[in-house]
């Protein structure tokens, strides 16, 4: 399979297949047993290190010895992200792009020509990143984690809100796995670490009547990244670490995380993912503002409901049911 990638065509199986003897040997092995263990020519070995080499993959090549794999770029390659990533779905097919205007346009576009469930489309930066209620999303090159993912759920359309929070509990908890922070979430797609917003998630759906027929959630995570100039509320993970980490290792965590919450979702309901929601919440018992189009709630935030919808009791007690809107924690 041909797959065509910033400007360079790479054969896939055949340059996995590469760097899978290079890992697994782990030391020098010469472009002779490459050939003969590959079945590939001693000259197309070399052609498929040159082409590893210039998208990054540290190779050392030493006349006599042969190659040796030193390092692997922070990339998000497909490559990468499919080893050892032990999901059954999500992340079967990767798109990766160097730079687009916004991996929700790609995975639509994927999704009306009918890819299937679990397709992902991401990339190093986007062009026209967008958040909910037509904000932008800041997509600087190679500092975060930016992609969409193809669902075809099996759920009423009532249902289909409650998927955001599904990928909050998933996307907070593959945080907390890999770096041990405290991720929370601000009902109702906002990750915070330390009251500053680290992720955030995007649904887009096609649906007709009660039948949906795609869902395309887009995810933003700011990995890389020491200060968020203008945008006081922002964070990143190497902020709150004060070090770095693999973009590649929270990804995969990422899609392990949110394919096993998303099953458990479709199988026994939002209750098992409520009950999560709730400890990780950073929404639940305060004081809070919504605001839509048209109106302001106030009140105390004092639980979900089972289709993901925020619930506030106000000064009078009645209680009010929101959907969606934007919430400020007023304390
Ligand atoms: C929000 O917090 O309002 C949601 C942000 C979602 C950003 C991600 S980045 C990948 C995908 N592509 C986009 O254009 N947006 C989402």
């Amino acid at each position: 399979m041909m797959i065509f990638s910033s400007g360079l065509y790479v054969h896939k199986n055949m340059k996995s297949k590469i760097l899978n003897y290079l890992k697994e040997k782990n030391d020098f092995v010469s472009g002779q047993d490459i050939s003969r263990d590959l079945q590939v020519s001693r000259t197309a070995v070399w052609k498929y290190v040159k082409q590893l080499q210039a998208i990054g993959y540290d190779i050392e090549a030493v006349s006599r010895k042969g190659y040796r794999l030193i390092a692997q770029p922070d990339k998000l390659f497909p490559d990468l992200i499919q080893d050892r990533l032990g999901t059954k779905v999500f992340g079967k097919k990767i798109i990766y792009l160097e730079s687009t205007n916004s991996t929700m346009n790609d995975a639509t576009r994927l999704a009306i020509e009918g890819a299937c469930e679990g397709t992902i489309v991401c990339a190093e930066t986007q062009t026209d990143g967008r958040g909910r209620r037509g904000r932008n999303w800041v997509s600087t090159k190679g500092q975060g984690i930016y992609f969409s993912i193809v669902l075809r759920p099996h759920i009423p359309l009532s249902q289909a809100a409650a998927l955001t929070l599904v990928f909050a509990v998933a996307l907070s908890k593959a945080i907390r796995v890999t770096t041990g922070l405290e991720a929370v979430i601000k009902w109702p797609n906002d990750i915070l670490i330390s009251k500053k917003k680290v992720a955030g998630i995007l649904m887009e759906l096609s649906a007709e009547t009660d039948h949906i027929h795609y869902i395309v959630v887009g995810i933003g995570l700011n990995v890389e990244g020491k200060a968020f100039f203008g945008l006081p509320q922002a964070t990143s993970l190497e902020q709150q670490l004060g070090q770095g980490i693999s973009r590649v290792q929270v990804f995969q965590e990422i899609l392990r995380q949110a394919e096993e919450h998303y099953a458990l979702f479709q199988k026994k309901g939002f209750a098992p993912i409520a009950r999560i929601w709730r400890e990780y919440s950073a929404t639940l018992h305060q004081q809070v503002k919504i605001t839509e189009a048209r109106s302001t709630t106030e009140g105390i935030a004092i639980d979900i409901d089972d289709q993901g919808a925020l619930l506030i009791q106000e000064r009078s007690g009645r209680v009010v049911r929101k959907i969606t809107g934007d919430v400020i924690h007023l304390r």
